[in-house]
This record gives C-alpha cells, structure tokens and sequence, in this order.
C-alpha cells in the first residue's frame, strides 16, 4: 500500500503515529504540505513520510488516499484533483456523505468512509467504516479496532457516540470538583478518579452479555449511595435531556 493523505492536520497526524508505532513491516506515507508546521514534524519523526509539493502530487504518488480536510472546504479542494479509477479512497471527513464524496472524487470507484478518533495514535478506540471495505478493514483493525457498517444510517447514528466526550469528562469534572471542595487535593482527586473510571471502562468486557443498564443495577445497591444518585439524576430528567441532546446531533449529522 502507498499511503496518501489530503489535509494534514491533528486527525491525519495521530492516525500516521499510530501506524507507524505498529510492529513490523512499515506502510510509506506521502502527506499533503498544508498544515506545513504538522507535515515537517512528521516528515522529520518518520524516515518513510514524505510531504508532496501539492495535493495533487500526493494522489499521484499513492493507491490509497485519506481525505482529512475540514467539511467546509471539502468539495472546493476535491474538485480541483483529478482522481484514479484505481485509487481507493478513505473520507475521514465528517458530514460530507459517501455519495457526495464518490462523485467529487469520481472516477475512483472504491470510495469508504470512515470516522477514526485521535486515539487512534495511541492504537486506542474503534473506527467505523461504511461500507464494509476488506482493505480498511484491515488498516483500522490494527489501529485500534474496526466496526464495519452496511449503511449510512447506522454510520449516522454510531457517530453520535462521538458528541459525548465533552460532556463524559464533564461529568468527572463535576465530581472532582465537589471532592476539590472538601479539601482533598486536585492531584489525590485525580488520581483517585482516574483510576475508578477506568476500572469501571473495562465492566463491560467483564459481563460482555449484559446491557448497560445492568451493569448500572449491579452498581446500585438498593437503598445505596449509587442508586440515590441515578434516581435523583433520574427524577431530575438529566438522561432524558441527554437523549434529546443525541437527537439533535443525529439531525445534525444526517443532516435532516
Ligand atoms: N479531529 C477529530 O477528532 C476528527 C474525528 C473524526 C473526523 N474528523 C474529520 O477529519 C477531518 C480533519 O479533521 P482534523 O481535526 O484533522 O482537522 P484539522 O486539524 O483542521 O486538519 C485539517 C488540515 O487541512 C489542512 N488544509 C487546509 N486547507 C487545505 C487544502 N486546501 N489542502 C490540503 N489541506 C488543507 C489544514 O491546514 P492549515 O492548518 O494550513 O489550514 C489542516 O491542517 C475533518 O473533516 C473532520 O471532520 C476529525
């Protein structure tokens, strides 16, 4: 594979870290030289990453190329390149749906898009792809994992998940600062914190076959501490205000 990216900015950049942290034979990558600052660090962290004169030289120089601008100049900057039929294209860009993409990057006929994370650098954090695509497949499995999707709608709604980091860390950050309040230091909440919630991220694979809220009951003795805060949060409609905050990022997403 000869790996080409379009756009090379924080999400191109972590998903190169990852790649080049794996074991074995390595995968040369051309990068675009915008943003010039990111290209030069990779160019100079990396033997085999190259950064082309312009994004056309990248599509030149590669089979498999990742489009990694941002939704807003997308279709300016895909309509000045001229494509291959025999380039597979990947669009990691948000909002901007497979079919719009297959026809700015037309005649490539093997079009996927995929939503990766930053983790990704870190070989951390599944990436979804639609349609199921054997050779990204491949590539994402080894980065962290990979969930193939037959179509759009449900690549739209698994893209909500992504809406909710903010508001995850939001959460521990209520709890560390109420903890801060009682006078433990910001450091020994942290860690404190830190520690729990990872504990608790690895529930699931523990009990693969139960659902959320299993494990929630699980937690929630009756008449416990745990089960006075969902009820409270509960009563409060916090989760419902939740589900309508992922209802309109879906809108968003599927554009409706
Ligand atoms: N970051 C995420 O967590 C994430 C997750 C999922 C999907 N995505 C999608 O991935 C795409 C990239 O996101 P990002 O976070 O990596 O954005 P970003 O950091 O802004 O990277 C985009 C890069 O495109 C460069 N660029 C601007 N004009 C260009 C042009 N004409 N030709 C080539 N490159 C150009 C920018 O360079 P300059 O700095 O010089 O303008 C910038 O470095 C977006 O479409 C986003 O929707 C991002």
């Amino acid at each position: 594979m000869k790996l080409g990216f379009v756009g090379t900015g924080a999400l191109s950049s972590a998903i190169v870290a990852g790649l080049k942290s794996l074991p074995g034979k390595t995968t040369p990558v051309v990068v675009s030289p915008r943003n010039e600052a990111i290209a030069a660090k990779l160019a100079a962290r990396y033997p085999d990453v190259r950064i082309a004169t312009d994004n056309q030289a990248v599509l030149d120089d590669c089979d498999t190329v990742m489009l990694a601008v941002r939704p807003q100049i997308a279709r300016e900057v895909l309509k000045e390149l001229r494509f291959r039929p025999d380039h597979h294209v990947v669009s990691l860009i948000a909002t901007v749906s497979r079919e719009e993409i297959a026809a700015l990057v037309a005649p490539a006929a093997q079009v996927t898009k995929a939503l990766p994370m930053p983790m990704i650098a870190r070989l951390q954090g599944a990436t979804i792809i639609c349609p199921p695509d054997p050779m990204a497949a491949a590539f994402f499995g080894r980065l962290g994992g990979v969930i193939e999707v037959e179509d759009q709608s449900e690549f739209d709604a698994l893209s909500v998940v992504t809406a909710t980091y903010a508001s995850y860390f939001k959460y521990l950050d209520t709890i560390h600062a109420w903890v801060r309040s009682q006078g433990v230091s910001g450091g020994r909440a942290r860690d404190y914190i830190t520690s729990i919630f990872k504990a608790l991220a690895n529930a699931p694979d523990t009990a693969p076959d139960e659902d959320f809220m299993h494990l929630a009951q699980d937690y929630a003795t009756r008449g416990g501490i745990n089960e006075q805060v969902l009820r409270e949060l509960t009563e409060r409609g916090t989760f419902d205000a939740f589900a309508d905050s992922l209802e309109r990022v879906h809108r968003r997403i599927a554009g409706k």
